[in-house]
């Protein structure tokens, strides 16, 4: 009889935090009580945990014994602290000696035949684990590659509650398997796959150099969807901040290859038109996960057939794009998953989606309008790049002319982006990001010459105020991918060229 207690990590959002679990065993009738604030699978964890304990080999203390979770403000979900509640209750009854375990938190959930499974969030909790001072982490054997992205801390692995057992008696030893190599990433989709269509071309290496979100309409069969799978192989690779925090998210969201690799390209996310506003931002019932826009953070959203969203479910996409994070209200409070994620649309200009194109449509003009009108509204004004595509036409498809491939783009797109980080400074890091009051800012603000395509389509009132400023943000990548200082008329001219709907 007595207390012991072993430690664990929580999550919230991709925020982690080391918990105490805690076991007191004491004389009284055999029962076990869980408390600190333990959601549903927290209790279905004691049958699995008691089950476990005997398959292992072990005797669960015939006594009453209270196991608590602390701090217990600290919201726990899942099934992540079965290994160390076992752990305790053994040391806390049966005099499991845990000294060797000393500096480390345990990660795994228990099967019933006492094997230790493999939990999602294994990176950001080792991550916080290792950033509160913690040397050793004991992780279920499925998950030690990706733990040992975390590098400051030392990374054993277990396949079972009795080879833990094992290792405190001094009998066996933990598993510390050699590193699986790191397979290559597979090569990203390139640009030099789509001929013609220079328009696309363009507009995809703009949407890359200034992170501007992009709208393309075209006809079926125009390879919108081809240009937008492109995006993620001309950005930047990923920092190895921006890396850990993707990792992170996938991790949470249990979508991470087993082995273990870091993200480095920019993610991509194309979820179906049916998508519940659940899945694009996240939440479902208990613990809330990551949705679309969050497994897309640092990276591209691609609505495909966009007019097929829901209005909700698009309305839902705006406050987090704008904020760069998603808020998701829980009974226990509030959940934030980072969410930075450029988004990429594609829609055919009309319900009829006939392949030659506007020529071709016999939609009556109220169905039309009726359908332009989904593509409108508060989400599209952050739009900057809003196109309309041709048709590609045969003998595109049938030239031998080679085009840029995506590696000599992106490095014309990285140089544009070093550019405008160290012009806008801490106000953007891309034209994309950057907000009209600092357009209109005595610095940057544009001569009247340059601006006069825009002014002229203004007065003729084909043009917003805030297709105004979306064309000047588009001019100024124009610019930085010239390597030109500021935006000419010409720019301005490629600009608004770019869109060619008609008021906007
Ligand atoms: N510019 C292009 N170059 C090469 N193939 C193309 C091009 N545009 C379309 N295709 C072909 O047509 C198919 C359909 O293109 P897709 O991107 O799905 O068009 P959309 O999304 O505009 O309907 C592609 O899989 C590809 O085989
Ligand atoms: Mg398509
Ligand atoms: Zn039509």
């Amino acid at each position: 009889m007595g207390y012991a207690k072993v430690r664990s990590v929580a999550l919230h959002g991709v925020a982690g935090e080391v918990i105490v679990v805690e076991a007191d065993v004491a004389p009284g009738l055999p029962s076990l009580v869980v408390s600190g604030l333990p959601d549903a699978a927290l209790s279905e964890a004691r049958d699995r945990v008691r089950a476990a304990v005997h398959n292992s080999g072990a005797h669960w203390p015939q006594a009453r014994i209270t196991v608590n979770l602390r701090p217990a403000h600290v919201r726990k979900h899942g099934s992540g602290f079965d290994t160390a509640v076992a752990i305790a209750v053994l040391a806390a009854g049966a005099d499991l000696p845990i000294a060797r375990l000393g500096n480390a938190v345990v990660l795994g959930e228990l099967g019933l035949d006492g094997t230790v499974r493999p939990v999602r969030g294994v990176l950001p909790a080792v991550l916080a684990a290792s950033r509160a001072g913690y040397g050793f982490a004991l992780v279920p054997l499925e998950n030690v590659n990706e733990a040992r992205l975390v590098t400051d801390i030392d990374v054993r692995a277990t396949d079972s509650l009795g080879r833990i057992i094992g290792y405190l008696y001094e009998t066996q030893d933990l598993l510390d398997p050699d590193p699986e190599p790191r397979p290559m990433e597979a090569a990203a989709l390139d640009l030099a796959d789509v001929l013609g269509q220079e328009r696309g071309r363009r507009v995809i290496e703009l949407a890359a150099a200034g992170r501007h979100h992009v709208a393309m309409f075209g006809p079926p069969g125009a390879g919108k969807t081809m240009l937008a799978a492109r995006l993620p192989g001309v950005l930047p690779p990923l920092d190895d901040k921006e890396s850990i925090e993707v990792t992170a998210l996938h991790s949470i969201a249990g979508n991470l290859a087993p082995d273990g690799t870091l993200i480095r390209r920019a993610p991509i996310q194309a979820p179906h038109h049916t998508a519940s506003v659940t899945a694009l931002v996240g939440g479902g019932p208990g613990f809330a996960r990551p949705g679309a826009i969050s497994l897309a953070h640092h990276g591209v959203l691609f609505l495909d057939e966009c007019a097929e969203f829901s209005a909700g479910v698009l309305d839902a996409l705006r406050q987090p794009l704008e904020e760069g994070k998603v808020r998701l209200r829980r009974s226990y409070g509030e959940t934030v998953y980072p969410a930075r994620a450029q988004l990429v649309m594609a829609a055919n200009p009309c319900p009829c989606a006939r392949p030659g194109g506007r020529q071709m449509c016999h939609c009556p003009s109220i169905v039309r309008r009726r359908y332009q009108a989904r593509l409108s509204g508060p989400l599209m004004d952050r739009v900057d790049l809003q196109v309309d595509l041709d048709p590609v036409r045969s003998a595109a498809l049938l030239t031998t002319e080679t085009v840029e491939p995506s590696s000599v783009i992106a490095e014309r797109v990285l140089d544009a982006r070093e550019a405008a980080g160290a012009r806008w400074g801490k106000h953007a890091n891309s034209n994309g990001e950057v907000p009209a009051s600092l357009l209109r800012d005595n610095r940057f603000r544009l001569s009247r010459h340059v601006l006069h395509p825009l002014t002229i389509e203004m007065d003729r009132g084909r043009l917003s105020a805030r297709g105004f400023e979306r064309s000047i943000r588009v001019a100024w990548t124009i610019a930085d991918l010239e390597g030109r200082t500021q935006p000419d008329v010409a720019h301005v001219r490629e600009a608004l060229e770019l869109r060619s709907r008609t008021v906007q």
